[in-house]
C-alpha cells in the first residue's frame, strides 16, 4: 500500500486568504495550500492593506492576520494571475466593502466569463465596469460609501462557488440581506467558514440538489471572529494520486483530505468504476469535515456515466476521470458538463482533441464527452496542456502509471495548485524512470569567477534551448533585501533563526524567474546599493545557503534550466546534465565590467577594477561554505578572446551532444 498526503484544500485556502483578514480579531490559519494561486489571494489582501503574515512550514503556509479588515480606500491593479476563485471572491469582497480597484489576470483568466459575478454585485448597487472586453477582466471596481449597497434575492443559472461567495461577501460587508438559490449545490466552503466565524446564515451543509443560502443581518452586531484551523488536504490533488493508483492496481491511503459533499463526487464515481472506498472519519475543524481515503482497485476498471447534480460535486476531477475512462472496460459519459469549457482552458475540447489523438475513441458533445476504453496497447503522444494544471496532471497520471509514453509540454502549469505534484507522482510509476534523479527537466550549470559572463550568456543559451534562466544570486539578494527591510540585515543569528520559514522562492515570469519573498517582489529593489553591500555576508549564512539550495533544486525539480552561480555544478546540481565553467583573464573581465556600465574609463579605473575583482576571487574561492571551485567534471571554456556568440555556441554544441 502507498501511504500519501496531499497539500491544503485550494478552496478552503483561497477562503482563509481572503476572508481572515476580514474579522476583527486575529487569525491564525495552519496547512493552506503553497500552491501559486493561494499566494495570488494572499498578495492581493496585502495590497489591500490587511495584515497578513505569511510563514513557510512543513505541513504547507501559514497564515497570521491581526485582523481589523482593508485599510485602503482604493487599490491599484489587483492581479489574480490564473486564478478565477481570487478573482471573483475577490469581487465580492471589494463591491461589499466599497473599495476602488481594477481586477485583471492572465490570459486565461482574462479569457474566462465574468458575468456571471458582476451582474449580480451591480444589481446590488456595486459600481463596477468592463475596463476592457465586456464581461471579461479587466473590471474596474469603483467604491462607494459602506451601507449603501442594496439586498439581493439571486437565482443563479448555473451552480457555481465562486458566484455565491461572492454575493454572500458582498452581503455581509455591505451588511444586506442577500438570498442565493442555485441549480444544484456547489461547494459551500464559504458558508461554513463565515457561520464559523459568527456570521448568520442559513444553509443546509447535508443538502444535495438545489441549494440556497441566506444572509440576515438583522440583529447582528456585524464583526467577523478570528479564524482558527487547520486545512485539511486538498480532494482534488488526492484524485490525481489515486488515479494513479487505480490504473497501477496499487492500493493507496490517503490521509487527512477535506471530505466535504460538495467535493467528494468523484469517490462515488470511482466506486462505480469497480473501486473500494473505505473512508475513515477524523474531526472537523473549521465546520470542514475531514477523513482518511484507503481506495483499493478493481481486478478490472469499468465505465462510467455521470451528469445531473452530481457534475459541481465532480467538476475539477473530470479530466483525471476522463483520462481513467480512457483505460477502462466500456464506453463512459460525461453530460451537463458545459461548465468545463470556461475552466483555465476549454477542458472538454482539450480532453476530446488529446485522447483523440492518442488513439482512444472520443466524441465531443456541447456539454460533455463518450469516451471508449482503450485497454490494450501503449498510449503515445504529445499532450498540449494549454497551461491548465488539471490537464496537465490528469495526462502526468496517464503517463506514469496508465502503460503511456507522454510528452506533456509544460509540467510546470501544476505549480498553481499542487508545485510538487511531479515528485509526489513518483512512487506510482509503472516503469521506473531510467534516471535515477528525481528531477524531470534537464539542468545546465554555469559556474565562474565574477565577472566572467555567466549571467548573459546563461540568459541567451537559455533562450535558445527554451529552458528557463535562473540566477541562484537573485535569492540571495532577494533575502538580504527582505533582512533589510525587517532591519535585521546586521543581526546574523536573527536571519539565520528567520529564514528557514520565510516564504521566499523562484516564481515563472515573462524572461525566465522573478523572486516573491515575503508576500512582494522587489524587482529593481534587489539591484539596490544596500543589497549589494550586504549581500555577501548573508550569502555566507548556512541556514540561508540551505533555503537558497532547496529553491534552486525545487525549480530544476520542475523546469528545464540554465542555472548560475558560484557552486552550481559543485553543490546545487552535482548531477546536472550539463557543467561549464566560465574563465577569463582578469584584465578582460575588468574591462567587460567597466564596459558594461557604459561610461568612458581610465587606466586607473582599470587598475581599480582589477584589483577588485582580484579581491573578489580570493573571497570566493577561499570562503569556507561552497567556495567557487570548479567541478571535476565541468568542460571549462576560457572566454578571454571570445565573442558572447561564439561562447553560447560553444555551449549549444556541448548542449547538444549531452542531451543526445
Ligand atoms: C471553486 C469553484 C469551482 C471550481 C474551482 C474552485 C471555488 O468553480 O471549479 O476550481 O473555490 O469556489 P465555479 O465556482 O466557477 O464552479
Amino acid at each position: 500500500m502507498i501511504r500519501v498526503r496531499v497539500p491544503g484544500d485550494k478552496s478552503i485556502s483561497h477562503r482563509a486568504a481572503l476572508i481572515a483578514p476580514l474579522a476583527s480579531s486575529p487569525s491564525v490559519v495552519r496547512g493552506l495550500s503553497d500552491g501559486v494561486d493561494v499566494r495570488t489571494s494572499v498578495r492581493a489582501m496585502r495590497r489591500l492593506g490587511a495584515a497578513v503574515e505569511c510563514e513557510e512550514e512543513e505541513s504547507g503556509l501559514t497564515i497570521r492576520c491581526a485582523g481589523g479588515g482593508l485599510d485602503v480606500a482604493s487599490a491599484p491593479r489587483l492581479d489574480c494571475g490564473n486564478s478565477g476563485t481570487t478573482a471573483r471572491l475577490l469581487a465580492g469582497i471589494l463591491a461589499g466593502s466599497g473599495v476602488a480597484a481594477v481586477l485583471d489576470g492572465d490570459a486565461s483568466l482574462r479569457s474566462r466569463p465574468m458575468r456571471r459575478v458582476i451582474y449580480p454585485l451591480q444589481a446590488m448597487g456595486a459600481r463596477i465596469e468592463y475596463d476592457g472586453e465586456p464581461g471579461r477582466l479587466p473590471v474596474r471596481l469603483r467604491g462607494r460609501a459602506t451601507g449603501t449597497l442594496r439586498t439581493l434575492r439571486h437565482r443563479g443559472r448555473v451552480a457555481s462557488a465562486q458566484v455565491k461567495s461572492a454575493v454572500l461577501l458582498a452581503g455581509v460587508l455591505g451588511r444586506v440581506r442577500v438570498e442565493i438559490s442555485e441549480p444544484s449545490l456547489s461547494r459551500d466552503h464559504t458558508e461554513r467558514m463565515l457561520a464559523e466565524m459568527g456570521v448568520p446564515l442559513a444553509f443546509d451543509p447535508g443538502r444535495t440538489g438545489a441549494g440556497e443560502v441566506r444572509f440576515d443581518p438583522s440583529g447582528w452586531e456585524g464583526a467577523l471572529g478570528g479564524l482558527r484551523m487547520t486545512v485539511p488536504g486538498d480532494p482534488s490533488s488526492a484524485a490525481f494520486l489515486i488515479g494513479a493508483s487505480l490504473l497501477g492496481g496499487r492500493t493507496v491511503r490517503v490521509a487527512d483530505v477535506a471530505a466535504n459533499p460538495g467535493r467528494i463526487g468523484f469517490l462515488s464515481v470511482l466506486e462505480e468504476m469497480g473501486a473500494g472506498v473505505d473512508r475513515d472519519p477524523a474531526p472537523a475543524e473549521g465546520g470542514e469535515p475531514r477523513e482518511t481515503w484507503t481506495v483499493h482497485p478493481p481486478d478490472d476498471l469499468r465505465a462510467f456515466s455521470i451528469g445531473g447534480d452530481l457534475i459541481p460535486r465532480v467538476i475539477d476531477e473530470i479530466p483525471l476521470l476522463a483520462v481513467l475512462a480512457a483505460r477502462a472496460r466500456g464506453r463512459s459519459e460525461i453530460r451537463d458538463a458545459a461548465e468545463l469549457r470556461v475552466k483555465e482552458s476549454d477542458r472538454l475540447a482539450v480532453l476530446a482533441r488529446t485522447l483523440g489523438k492518442l488513439g482512444v475513441a472520443v466524441e465531443e458533445k456541447s456539454d460533455g464527452l463518450a469516451i471508449r476504453g482503450r485497454r490494450a496497447g501503449r498510449l503515445q503522444g504529445d499532450v498540449e496542456t494549454r497551461g491548465d494544471h488539471r490537464i496537465a496532471m490528469a495526462f502526468g497520471v496517464l503517463d506514469a502509471a496508465g502503460d503511456a509514453d507522454l510528452r506533456i509540454d509544460d509540467r510546470a502549469c501544476a505549480d498553481v495548485s499542487y508545485p510538487d505534484f511531479w515528485d509526489a507522482l513518483e512512487p506510482f510509476r509503472d516503469v521506473p524512470r531510467p534516471r535515477s534523479s528525481p528531477r524531470t527537466g534537464r539542468v545546465i550549470a554555469v559556474d565562474g569567477p565574477a565577472a566572467s559572463g555567466k549571467s548573459s550568456t546563461a540568459r541567451r543559451v537559455a533562450r535558445r534551448l527554451g529552458f528557463v534562466h535562473v540566477n541562484s544570486g537573485l535569492l540571495y539578494r532577494a533575502i538580504t533585501w527582505w533582512a533589510l527591510d525587517r532591519g535585521i540585515a546586521e543581526d546574523e543569528p536573527s536571519i539565520a533563526a528567520r529564514v528557514p520559514g520565510l516564504d521566499v522562492d523562484l516564481v515563472p515570469a515573462d524572461d525566465g524567474f522573478e523572486v516573491s519573498v515575503a508576500g512582494t517582489r522587489p524587482g529593481p529593489g534587489l539591484e539596490s546599493a544596500e543589497v549589494t553591500a550586504r549581500v555577501s555576508a548573508v550569502s555566507a549564512l548556512p541556514a540561508v545557503r540551505d533555503v537558497v539550495l532547496d529553491r534552486l533544486r525545487r525549480a530544476g525539480r520542475r523546469h528545464e534550466i540554465v542555472c548560475e552561480g558560484r557552486d552550481i555544478g559543485t553543490a546545487v546540481f552535482p548531477d546536472a546534465e550539463l557543467k561549464v565553467f566560465l574563465v577569463a583573464d582578469v584584465g578582460e573581465r575588468a574591462r567587460r565590467r567597466l564596459h558594461q556600465r557604459a561610461v568612458p574609463f581610465t587606466d586607473d579605473d582599470m587598475e581599480r577594477e582589477t584589483r577588485r575583482i582580484e579581491a573578489r576571487d580570493r573571497l570566493d574561492r577561499s570562503r569556507p561554505l561552497s567556495p567557487l571551485r570548479q567541478a571535476s567534471d565541468a568542460i571549462e571554456i576560457d572566454t578571454t578572446s571570445m565573442s558572447q556568440d561564439d561562447v553560447v555556441d560553444a555551449i549549444l554544441e556541448l548542449a547538444a551532444s549531452a542531451f543526445r
